[in-house]
Protein backbone atom coordinates (compact mmCIF):
# COMPACT_ATOMS: atom_id res chain seq x y z
CA UNK A 1 0.00 0.00 0.00
CA UNK A 2 1.11 3.97 -0.38
CA UNK A 3 1.43 5.40 2.61
CA UNK A 4 1.24 9.42 3.04
CA UNK A 5 1.41 12.10 5.51
CA UNK A 6 -1.05 14.69 5.54
CA UNK A 7 -0.54 17.16 8.56
CA UNK A 8 -3.94 16.22 10.12
CA UNK A 9 -2.58 12.72 10.94
CA UNK A 10 -0.58 14.29 13.25
CA UNK A 11 -4.08 14.34 15.37
CA UNK A 12 -3.90 10.27 15.16
CA UNK A 13 -0.63 10.59 17.50
CA UNK A 14 -2.50 10.29 21.00
CA UNK A 15 -1.03 6.76 22.55
CA UNK A 16 0.65 3.84 21.67
CA UNK A 17 -0.60 1.35 20.36
CA UNK A 18 -0.41 -0.46 23.75
CA UNK A 19 -2.61 2.18 24.88
CA UNK A 20 -4.95 2.09 22.20
CA UNK A 21 -5.64 -2.04 21.33
CA UNK A 22 -8.95 -2.15 18.81
CA UNK A 23 -11.59 -3.96 21.02
CA UNK A 24 -12.26 -7.32 18.72
CA UNK A 25 -15.57 -6.78 18.47
CA UNK A 26 -16.51 -3.18 17.28
CA UNK A 27 -14.51 -0.13 15.27
CA UNK A 28 -12.62 2.24 16.34
CA UNK A 29 -10.48 5.44 14.88
CA UNK A 30 -8.44 3.30 12.86
CA UNK A 31 -10.97 1.33 11.38
CA UNK A 32 -13.74 1.88 8.76
CA UNK A 33 -17.16 0.55 9.70
CA UNK A 34 -17.82 -2.99 7.88
CA UNK A 35 -19.95 -5.75 9.22
CA UNK A 36 -18.38 -7.96 6.85
CA UNK A 37 -20.40 -7.54 4.07
CA UNK A 38 -19.17 -4.44 2.01
CA UNK A 39 -20.51 -4.24 -1.54
CA UNK A 40 -19.25 -4.84 -4.44
CA UNK A 41 -18.97 -1.38 -5.15
CA UNK A 42 -17.39 -0.27 -1.79
CA UNK A 43 -14.51 -2.43 -2.39
CA UNK A 44 -14.02 -1.08 -5.23
CA UNK A 45 -13.71 2.38 -3.73
CA UNK A 46 -10.10 3.18 -2.68
CA UNK A 47 -9.09 3.50 0.89
CA UNK A 48 -7.40 5.46 3.13
CA UNK A 49 -6.36 5.40 6.98
CA UNK A 50 -4.68 6.30 9.79
CA UNK A 51 -3.69 3.01 11.67
CA UNK A 52 -4.21 3.91 15.16
CA UNK A 53 -1.52 5.51 16.90
CA UNK A 54 0.57 6.22 13.92
CA UNK A 55 1.61 9.87 12.18
CA UNK A 56 1.23 8.48 8.48
CA UNK A 57 -2.03 7.23 6.46
CA UNK A 58 -2.33 3.74 4.39
CA UNK A 59 -3.72 4.16 1.01
CA UNK A 60 -4.79 1.64 -1.38
CA UNK A 61 -3.08 1.78 -5.07
CA UNK A 62 -4.96 3.08 -7.81
CA UNK A 63 -6.94 0.19 -9.92
CA UNK A 64 -7.30 -2.33 -6.50
CA UNK A 65 -9.87 -3.96 -5.40
CA UNK A 66 -11.25 -5.56 -2.33
CA UNK A 67 -10.06 -2.59 -0.45
CA UNK A 68 -11.58 -3.73 3.21
CA UNK A 69 -10.09 -1.88 6.45
CA UNK A 70 -10.57 -4.07 10.05
CA UNK A 71 -13.11 -7.27 9.10
CA UNK A 72 -11.90 -9.78 11.69
CA UNK A 73 -13.45 -13.04 10.52
CA UNK A 74 -14.50 -13.64 6.41
CA UNK A 75 -11.79 -16.43 5.75
CA UNK A 76 -11.84 -17.66 2.05
CA UNK A 77 -11.14 -20.89 0.98
CA UNK A 78 -6.88 -20.14 1.12
CA UNK A 79 -6.97 -17.85 4.19
CA UNK A 80 -4.01 -19.68 5.70
CA UNK A 81 -1.39 -16.37 5.71
CA UNK A 82 1.87 -17.18 2.76
CA UNK A 83 4.51 -14.60 2.55
CA UNK A 84 4.91 -13.23 5.67
CA UNK A 85 6.82 -10.51 6.43
CA UNK A 86 7.65 -6.93 8.06
CA UNK A 87 9.16 -3.97 7.13
CA UNK A 88 9.00 0.07 8.13
CA UNK A 89 6.19 2.40 7.25
CA UNK A 90 8.33 5.02 9.44
CA UNK A 91 10.38 5.71 12.00
CA UNK A 92 12.35 1.62 12.54
CA UNK A 93 12.51 2.21 16.46
CA UNK A 94 8.13 2.32 16.83
CA UNK A 95 6.93 1.35 13.67
CA UNK A 96 6.61 -1.94 11.68
CA UNK A 97 4.54 -2.84 8.67
CA UNK A 98 2.93 -6.71 8.64
CA UNK A 99 2.32 -7.88 4.96
CA UNK A 100 1.09 -10.97 3.72
CA UNK A 101 -1.20 -12.95 1.05
CA UNK A 102 -4.00 -14.58 0.96
CA UNK A 103 -6.89 -16.20 -1.43
CA UNK A 104 -9.05 -13.08 -2.62
CA UNK A 105 -11.64 -13.28 -0.54
CA UNK A 106 -10.39 -13.29 3.12
CA UNK A 107 -10.54 -10.22 4.81
CA UNK A 108 -9.54 -11.25 7.88
CA UNK A 109 -6.34 -8.76 8.63
CA UNK A 110 -5.77 -9.40 12.06
CA UNK A 111 -1.85 -9.59 14.18
CA UNK A 112 -1.52 -10.55 17.82
CA UNK A 113 1.67 -9.25 18.81
CA UNK A 114 3.54 -9.15 22.08
CA UNK A 115 7.53 -8.95 23.84
CA UNK A 116 7.24 -13.25 24.57
CA UNK A 117 6.51 -15.74 21.57
CA UNK A 118 3.82 -17.37 24.25
CA UNK A 119 2.26 -14.34 25.34
CA UNK A 120 1.15 -12.31 22.26
CA UNK A 121 -1.41 -10.21 23.83
CA UNK A 122 -1.46 -7.20 21.63
CA UNK A 123 -3.87 -6.94 18.97
CA UNK A 124 -4.15 -4.60 15.98
CA UNK A 125 -6.22 -4.84 12.40
CA UNK A 126 -4.99 -3.51 9.30
CA UNK A 127 -6.42 -3.80 5.81
CA UNK A 128 -6.85 -6.30 2.74
CA UNK A 129 -6.15 -5.15 -1.24
CA UNK A 130 -6.32 -7.25 -4.56
CA UNK A 131 -4.32 -5.44 -7.53
CA UNK A 132 -2.97 -6.85 -10.56
CA UNK A 133 -5.56 -9.56 -13.12
CA UNK A 134 -5.02 -12.94 -14.06
CA UNK A 135 -2.00 -14.56 -12.85
CA UNK A 136 -0.30 -11.68 -11.43
CA UNK A 137 -3.22 -11.24 -9.40
CA UNK A 138 -2.33 -10.97 -5.79
CA UNK A 139 -3.96 -9.91 -2.88
CA UNK A 140 -2.31 -8.65 0.24
CA UNK A 141 -2.98 -7.62 4.01
CA UNK A 142 -1.05 -4.53 5.58
CA UNK A 143 -1.27 -3.81 9.58
CA UNK A 144 0.82 -1.28 10.42
CA UNK A 145 1.38 -0.79 14.76
CA UNK A 146 3.26 2.28 15.63
CA UNK A 147 4.42 3.34 19.43
CA UNK A 148 6.75 -0.08 19.38
CA UNK A 149 9.66 -0.07 22.08
CA UNK A 150 13.05 1.15 20.60
CA UNK A 151 15.58 -1.84 20.82
CA UNK A 152 13.03 -4.94 21.40
CA UNK A 153 11.90 -8.05 20.12
CA UNK A 154 8.68 -8.94 19.63
CA UNK A 155 6.92 -11.93 18.58
CA UNK A 156 3.81 -11.91 16.25
CA UNK A 157 1.22 -14.63 13.98
CA UNK A 158 -0.97 -12.59 11.23
CA UNK A 159 -4.51 -14.11 9.74
CA UNK A 160 -7.34 -14.20 11.99
CA UNK A 161 -8.89 -16.51 14.53
CA UNK A 162 -8.39 -20.30 12.94
CA UNK A 163 -6.13 -18.94 10.49
CA UNK A 164 -2.79 -17.90 12.40
CA UNK A 165 0.24 -18.08 10.63
CA UNK A 166 3.43 -19.30 12.59
CA UNK A 167 4.99 -17.63 15.19
CA UNK A 168 7.92 -14.78 13.45
CA UNK A 169 9.69 -12.22 15.20
CA UNK A 170 11.46 -9.33 14.49
CA UNK A 171 12.97 -6.26 16.50
CA UNK A 172 12.92 -2.41 16.53
CA UNK A 173 15.63 0.08 15.84
CA UNK A 174 17.52 1.52 18.90
CA UNK A 175 16.03 4.81 20.23
CA UNK A 176 16.73 7.45 18.80
CA UNK A 177 19.66 9.82 20.93
CA UNK A 178 21.57 6.92 22.20
CA UNK A 179 25.58 6.57 22.12
CA UNK A 180 26.17 3.52 22.47
CA UNK A 181 24.53 1.98 19.37
CA UNK A 182 25.68 -1.19 17.71
CA UNK A 183 23.80 -2.33 15.06
CA UNK A 184 23.98 -4.84 12.02
CA UNK A 185 22.38 -5.66 9.06
CA UNK A 186 22.65 -7.28 5.93
CA UNK A 187 22.89 -6.49 2.02
CA UNK A 188 22.30 -8.70 -1.35
CA UNK A 189 20.37 -8.34 -4.37
CA UNK A 190 19.66 -9.38 -7.85
CA UNK A 191 17.95 -12.82 -6.75
CA UNK A 192 16.11 -12.96 -9.78
CA UNK A 193 16.99 -15.84 -11.89
CA UNK A 194 17.83 -18.58 -9.40
CA UNK A 195 15.90 -19.00 -6.32
CA UNK A 196 17.65 -22.16 -5.02
CA UNK A 197 20.96 -19.82 -4.48
CA UNK A 198 18.10 -17.23 -3.28
CA UNK A 199 17.53 -19.40 -0.71
CA UNK A 200 21.13 -20.39 0.39
CA UNK A 201 21.89 -16.50 0.28
CA UNK A 202 19.03 -15.61 2.65
CA UNK A 203 19.61 -19.06 4.87
CA UNK A 204 23.93 -17.49 5.40
CA UNK A 205 22.40 -14.34 5.78
CA UNK A 206 19.90 -15.15 8.69
CA UNK A 207 22.26 -17.84 10.56
CA UNK A 208 25.43 -17.25 12.08
CA UNK A 209 26.68 -16.03 15.56
CA UNK A 210 24.75 -13.57 15.49
CA UNK A 211 21.90 -12.77 12.20
CA UNK A 212 21.23 -8.54 11.73
CA UNK A 213 18.66 -6.47 12.84
CA UNK A 214 17.00 -6.10 9.29
CA UNK A 215 18.32 -6.58 5.55
CA UNK A 216 18.67 -4.28 2.46
CA UNK A 217 17.64 -5.57 -0.97
CA UNK A 218 19.33 -3.89 -3.82
CA UNK A 219 17.27 -4.44 -6.15
CA UNK A 220 15.67 -7.07 -9.19
CA UNK A 221 13.76 -9.58 -6.83
CA UNK A 222 12.50 -11.29 -9.75
CA UNK A 223 12.88 -11.71 -13.67
CA UNK A 224 9.50 -10.13 -14.37
CA UNK A 225 7.90 -7.47 -11.21
CA UNK A 226 4.32 -8.64 -12.72
CA UNK A 227 5.05 -12.41 -12.37
CA UNK A 228 2.97 -13.27 -9.48
CA UNK A 229 4.09 -16.80 -8.98
CA UNK A 230 7.73 -15.44 -8.93
CA UNK A 231 7.39 -13.35 -6.16
CA UNK A 232 5.88 -16.14 -4.20
CA UNK A 233 9.05 -18.13 -4.99
CA UNK A 234 11.42 -15.35 -3.71
CA UNK A 235 9.01 -14.72 -0.46
CA UNK A 236 9.46 -19.02 -0.09
CA UNK A 237 13.63 -18.36 -0.38
CA UNK A 238 13.62 -15.58 2.33
CA UNK A 239 11.68 -16.95 4.73
CA UNK A 240 14.54 -18.08 7.12
CA UNK A 241 15.51 -14.44 6.93
CA UNK A 242 11.88 -12.71 6.60
CA UNK A 243 10.71 -14.71 9.79
CA UNK A 244 13.30 -12.78 11.40
CA UNK A 245 14.00 -9.74 10.55
CA UNK A 246 12.50 -6.78 8.66
CA UNK A 247 13.53 -6.25 4.70
CA UNK A 248 14.24 -2.78 3.21
CA UNK A 249 13.68 -3.12 -1.13
CA UNK A 250 15.14 -1.06 -3.27
CA UNK A 251 13.15 -1.25 -6.81
CA UNK A 252 14.71 -2.66 -9.58
CA UNK A 253 14.50 -2.42 -13.25
CA UNK A 254 13.35 -6.05 -13.32
CA UNK A 255 10.29 -5.18 -9.91
CA UNK A 256 9.10 -3.01 -13.26
CA UNK A 257 6.99 -0.91 -10.93
CA UNK A 258 4.43 -3.66 -11.37
CA UNK A 259 1.91 -2.87 -8.97
CA UNK A 260 2.79 -6.91 -7.28
CA UNK A 261 5.96 -4.83 -5.99
CA UNK A 262 4.00 -2.19 -5.04
CA UNK A 263 1.60 -3.97 -3.10
CA UNK A 264 3.87 -6.30 -1.48
CA UNK A 265 6.40 -3.88 0.36
CA UNK A 266 4.90 -1.66 2.73
CA UNK A 267 8.20 1.36 3.34
CA UNK A 268 8.20 4.78 4.52
CA UNK A 269 7.80 7.41 1.22
CA UNK A 270 9.52 10.49 0.62
CA UNK A 271 6.96 13.10 1.38
CA UNK A 272 5.85 15.57 -1.58
CA UNK A 273 5.23 15.81 -4.14
CA UNK A 274 5.50 12.33 -5.38
CA UNK A 275 4.46 10.21 -2.29
CA UNK A 276 5.40 7.15 -3.20
CA UNK A 277 6.94 4.47 -1.48
CA UNK A 278 9.69 4.01 -3.97
CA UNK A 279 12.41 6.62 -2.25
CA UNK A 280 12.33 7.49 1.08
CA UNK A 281 14.91 7.51 4.33
CA UNK A 282 15.10 6.78 7.70
CA UNK A 283 17.97 7.02 11.07
CA UNK A 284 18.82 3.15 12.19
CA UNK A 285 21.04 4.11 14.88
CA UNK A 286 24.41 5.49 13.76
CA UNK A 287 23.38 5.69 10.37
CA UNK A 288 20.68 7.93 7.97
CA UNK A 289 20.08 5.84 5.13
CA UNK A 290 18.30 7.23 1.88
CA UNK A 291 17.09 4.56 -0.41
CA UNK A 292 16.17 6.04 -3.86
CA UNK A 293 14.46 5.02 -6.94
CA UNK A 294 16.84 4.77 -10.38
CA UNK A 295 14.21 3.27 -12.61
CA UNK A 296 10.94 6.05 -12.57
CA UNK A 297 7.88 5.86 -13.69
CA UNK A 298 7.96 6.31 -17.60
CA UNK A 299 11.41 6.10 -17.70
CA UNK A 300 11.11 9.99 -16.94
CA UNK A 301 14.67 10.22 -15.77
CA UNK A 302 14.95 14.11 -16.48
CA UNK A 303 11.96 14.87 -14.66
CA UNK A 304 12.06 12.23 -11.63
CA UNK A 305 15.60 10.99 -11.12
CA UNK A 306 17.29 15.27 -11.68
CA UNK A 307 13.93 16.54 -10.83
CA UNK A 308 11.59 15.98 -7.98
CA UNK A 309 13.82 12.89 -6.64
CA UNK A 310 16.93 15.11 -6.69
CA UNK A 311 15.30 18.09 -5.44
CA UNK A 312 14.21 15.98 -1.97
CA UNK A 313 17.11 14.33 -1.94
CA UNK A 314 19.12 17.56 -1.75
CA UNK A 315 16.88 18.05 1.10
CA UNK A 316 17.12 14.83 2.97
CA UNK A 317 21.00 14.85 2.94
CA UNK A 318 21.30 18.37 3.75
CA UNK A 319 19.07 17.76 7.26
CA UNK A 320 21.67 13.90 7.89
CA UNK A 321 25.08 16.65 7.38
CA UNK A 322 24.03 18.88 9.59
CA UNK A 323 22.85 15.99 12.07
CA UNK A 324 25.98 14.12 11.86
CA UNK A 325 27.27 14.69 15.59
CA UNK A 326 24.00 12.90 16.53
CA UNK A 327 23.83 9.95 13.38
CA UNK A 328 27.59 10.24 11.85
CA UNK A 329 27.25 8.14 9.06
CA UNK A 330 24.96 8.40 5.70
CA UNK A 331 24.37 5.17 3.36
CA UNK A 332 22.63 5.91 0.11
CA UNK A 333 21.04 2.70 -1.38
CA UNK A 334 19.92 2.52 -5.04
CA UNK A 335 19.62 -0.03 -7.83
CA UNK A 336 22.14 0.99 -10.95
CA UNK A 337 25.72 1.45 -9.61
CA UNK A 338 27.50 5.31 -10.89
CA UNK A 339 30.87 3.25 -10.61
CA UNK A 340 30.82 -0.42 -11.60
CA UNK A 341 32.70 -2.22 -13.83
CA UNK A 342 30.60 -4.54 -15.21
CA UNK A 343 27.78 -5.15 -18.20
CA UNK A 344 25.87 -2.12 -17.46
CA UNK A 345 28.48 0.30 -16.40
CA UNK A 346 28.11 2.82 -19.63
CA UNK A 347 24.46 2.14 -20.41
CA UNK A 348 22.19 5.52 -21.21
CA UNK A 349 20.43 5.22 -17.76
CA UNK A 350 23.76 4.28 -15.78
CA UNK A 351 25.77 7.29 -17.14
CA UNK A 352 22.64 9.73 -16.35
CA UNK A 353 22.36 8.46 -12.52
CA UNK A 354 26.12 8.99 -12.63
CA UNK A 355 26.23 12.19 -13.85
CA UNK A 356 23.48 13.32 -11.61
CA UNK A 357 23.48 11.44 -8.01
CA UNK A 358 27.23 11.10 -7.92
CA UNK A 359 28.66 14.68 -7.52
CA UNK A 360 25.59 14.80 -5.10
CA UNK A 361 26.78 11.96 -2.87
CA UNK A 362 30.05 14.05 -2.67
CA UNK A 363 28.85 16.86 -2.29
CA UNK A 364 26.37 16.17 1.07
CA UNK A 365 29.36 13.51 2.38
CA UNK A 366 27.64 10.29 1.93
CA UNK A 367 29.71 7.63 3.35
CA UNK A 368 28.88 4.25 1.53
CA UNK A 369 26.44 3.55 -2.01
CA UNK A 370 25.52 0.36 -1.32
CA UNK A 371 23.82 -0.79 -5.45
CA UNK A 372 22.69 -3.47 -7.33
CA UNK A 373 22.21 -4.23 -11.07
CA UNK A 374 25.81 -5.54 -12.08
CA UNK A 375 25.67 -9.77 -10.57
CA UNK A 376 28.96 -9.35 -8.94
CA UNK A 377 30.45 -8.24 -6.05
CA UNK A 378 32.84 -4.71 -6.43
CA UNK A 379 34.28 -1.91 -4.32
CA UNK A 380 35.31 1.54 -5.40
CA UNK A 381 38.16 3.77 -4.81
CA UNK A 382 37.29 6.61 -2.52
CA UNK A 383 36.10 8.77 -5.28
CA UNK A 384 34.64 12.39 -5.51
CA UNK A 385 31.42 13.16 -7.60
CA UNK A 386 33.03 12.37 -11.19
CA UNK A 387 34.72 8.98 -9.83
CA UNK A 388 38.39 9.95 -9.42
CA UNK A 389 39.83 9.14 -6.98
CA UNK A 390 40.21 11.85 -4.41
CA UNK A 391 43.65 12.47 -2.01
CA UNK A 392 44.02 14.48 1.06
CA UNK A 393 40.25 14.24 1.94
CA UNK A 394 37.28 12.05 2.11
CA UNK A 395 35.72 10.62 -0.70
CA UNK A 396 32.62 8.34 -1.09
CA UNK A 397 32.77 4.40 -0.91
CA UNK A 398 30.60 2.41 -3.58
CA UNK A 399 30.02 -1.52 -3.23
CA UNK A 400 27.88 -3.41 -5.76
CA UNK A 401 26.34 -6.03 -3.61
CA UNK A 402 24.14 -8.18 -6.02
CA UNK A 403 23.89 -11.79 -7.74
CA UNK A 404 22.43 -13.42 -5.40
CA UNK A 405 20.23 -15.82 -7.76
CA UNK A 406 20.70 -14.28 -10.94
CA UNK A 407 23.38 -15.05 -13.84
CA UNK A 408 26.47 -13.76 -12.80
CA UNK A 409 28.56 -10.89 -15.19
CA UNK A 410 31.46 -10.13 -15.69
CA UNK A 411 33.74 -7.30 -16.26
CA UNK A 412 33.08 -5.17 -19.35
CA UNK A 413 36.18 -5.05 -20.83
CA UNK A 414 37.86 -7.62 -19.34
CA UNK A 415 39.57 -4.58 -16.96
CA UNK A 416 38.11 -2.90 -13.83
CA UNK A 417 37.61 0.41 -14.30
CA UNK A 418 39.92 3.02 -13.07
CA UNK A 419 38.00 4.05 -10.18
CA UNK A 420 37.44 0.07 -8.60
CA UNK A 421 39.26 -0.80 -5.93
CA UNK A 422 38.58 -4.97 -5.84
CA UNK A 423 35.90 -6.74 -8.32
CA UNK A 424 34.97 -10.23 -8.01
CA UNK A 425 32.04 -12.27 -10.03
CA UNK A 426 30.42 -14.09 -7.18
CA UNK A 427 27.31 -14.90 -5.54
CA UNK A 428 27.44 -12.68 -2.11
CA UNK A 429 25.97 -10.89 0.37
CA UNK A 430 27.28 -7.97 3.09
CA UNK A 431 27.02 -8.02 6.79
CA UNK A 432 27.49 -4.46 7.82
CA UNK A 433 28.33 -3.28 11.66
CA UNK A 434 28.01 0.24 12.77
CA UNK A 435 28.59 2.29 16.09
CA UNK A 436 29.33 5.30 16.65
CA UNK A 437 32.59 5.41 16.04
CA UNK A 438 33.20 2.74 13.20
CA UNK A 439 31.18 1.24 10.41
CA UNK A 440 32.44 -2.20 8.95
CA UNK A 441 31.32 -3.89 6.23
CA UNK A 442 32.08 -7.77 5.48
CA UNK A 443 31.17 -9.05 2.15
CA UNK A 444 30.71 -12.84 2.24
CA UNK A 445 30.58 -15.28 -0.48
CA UNK A 446 27.91 -17.96 -0.45
CA UNK A 447 30.79 -20.69 0.80
CA UNK A 448 30.78 -18.70 3.70
CA UNK A 449 34.36 -17.29 3.25
CA UNK A 450 34.99 -13.35 3.49
CA UNK A 451 35.95 -11.16 0.55
CA UNK A 452 39.03 -10.12 2.22
CA UNK A 453 39.76 -7.14 -0.59
CA UNK A 454 36.34 -6.10 -0.52
CA UNK A 455 36.04 -5.50 3.23
CA UNK A 456 36.50 -1.95 4.31
CA UNK A 457 35.81 0.07 7.36
CA UNK A 458 35.02 3.44 7.45
CA UNK A 459 35.32 6.34 10.73
CA UNK A 460 32.56 9.30 10.82
CA UNK A 461 33.91 12.28 9.01
CA UNK A 462 35.17 15.42 11.09
CA UNK A 463 32.52 17.62 11.94
FE1 LIG B 1 19.91 -7.47 -12.22
FE1 LIG C 1 18.92 -4.46 -12.68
Amino acid sequence: MRPSFPLLAALALVASCQDVLPPLSSTDAAVAPSDGAASVDDERRPLAYTPAGCMHTVSSLAGTINNVLGDRAVFGPMAEPADVHTSWPADPSSTVAFVWRTDSQTRATVVQYGTSPTALDQTAVGSVSTGGTGTAQVTIHETHVCGLMPDTTYHYRVGGEGHWSAVQRFKTGPAPGRSDYDVNFAVSGDSRDNLAVWRQVQDAVAGGAQPPDFEVFTGDAVLLGTLQGAWQQWFAGATSAQSAMPFVMVHGNHDALAINYLMQFAQPQAAAPEQSELYFSFDYGPVHFVFLNDTPLRGDYTGNVAGTQLTWMRADLGRARSNRARVPFIVAVHHKPCFGSSRHSSTTDTIFVRETWGPVFDEYGVDLVLNGHEHDFELSKELDGRGQEVSGRRGVRYIVAAGAGAELYELADGTARAWSAYYESVVNYLRVHATMTRLEVTPYRLDGTIIDRGRVTLTPRPL
